[in-house]
């Protein structure tokens, strides 16, 4: 990690209670993110794969996604804006991914908007590839980035 925070930086899984947090840190940055309700809901699936990054008792990053057979959908990211670029996204998809395939996931699937540079970025620092394009997938119009990773 290359910046040190005041507090050490833990990595686990969050629990049902945890979905208001996460929907603050959502709203922060991620247009039509989910609400508390929709984040209790997909927290309680079994095919919900979730993990969160804390400071001291705060959580400060999550990610999640859906499991289908051998492959996962990655829902959302996101790091709380006072503790970006200090590389808790990049250690939290990197636990994340190596979780993924430990359980035998093979592929791991997601869209991006085609100007969110940063989170393109990172997926890019974890080996993923642009294998295809949505147009005016999202309001406003802009376009969705098809990216995938296969976990080998
Ligand atoms: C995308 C996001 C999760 C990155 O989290 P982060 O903790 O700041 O990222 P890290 O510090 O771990 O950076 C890892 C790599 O990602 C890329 N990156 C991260 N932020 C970047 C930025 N602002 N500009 C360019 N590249 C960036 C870089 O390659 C970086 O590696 P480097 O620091 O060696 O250059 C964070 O910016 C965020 O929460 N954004 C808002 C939510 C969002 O857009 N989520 C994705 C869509 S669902």
């Amino acid at each position: 990690m290359s910046t040190s925070f005041a507090k050490p930086i833990e990595f686990g899984l969050p629990r049902v209670e945890d979905a208001s947090t996460l929907a603050m840190l959502a709203a922060e940055s991620i247009t039509g993110a989910w609400s508390q309700s929709g984040f209790e809901s997909e927290l309680c699936k079994p095919s919900c794969r979730a993990q969160v990054a804390r400071s001291g008792d705060e959580i400060v990053a999550y990610v999640i996604g859906v499991r289908v057979l051998d492959e996962l959908q990655l829902m959302s990211i996101a790091v709380g804006s006072d503790f970006r670029r200090g590389g808790i996204g990049l250690n939290l998809l990197r636990r994340y991914l190596a979780a993924l395939k430990e359980e035998g996931v093979c592929k791991v699937t997601l869209e991006v908007e085609e100007k969110n540079l940063p989170a393109q970025q990172l997926y890019a620092r974890l080996g993923f590839v642009v294998q295809g394009e949505r147009r005016g997938y999202y309001a406003g119009g802009s376009s969705a980035l098809l990216m995938g990773s296969t976990l080998s």
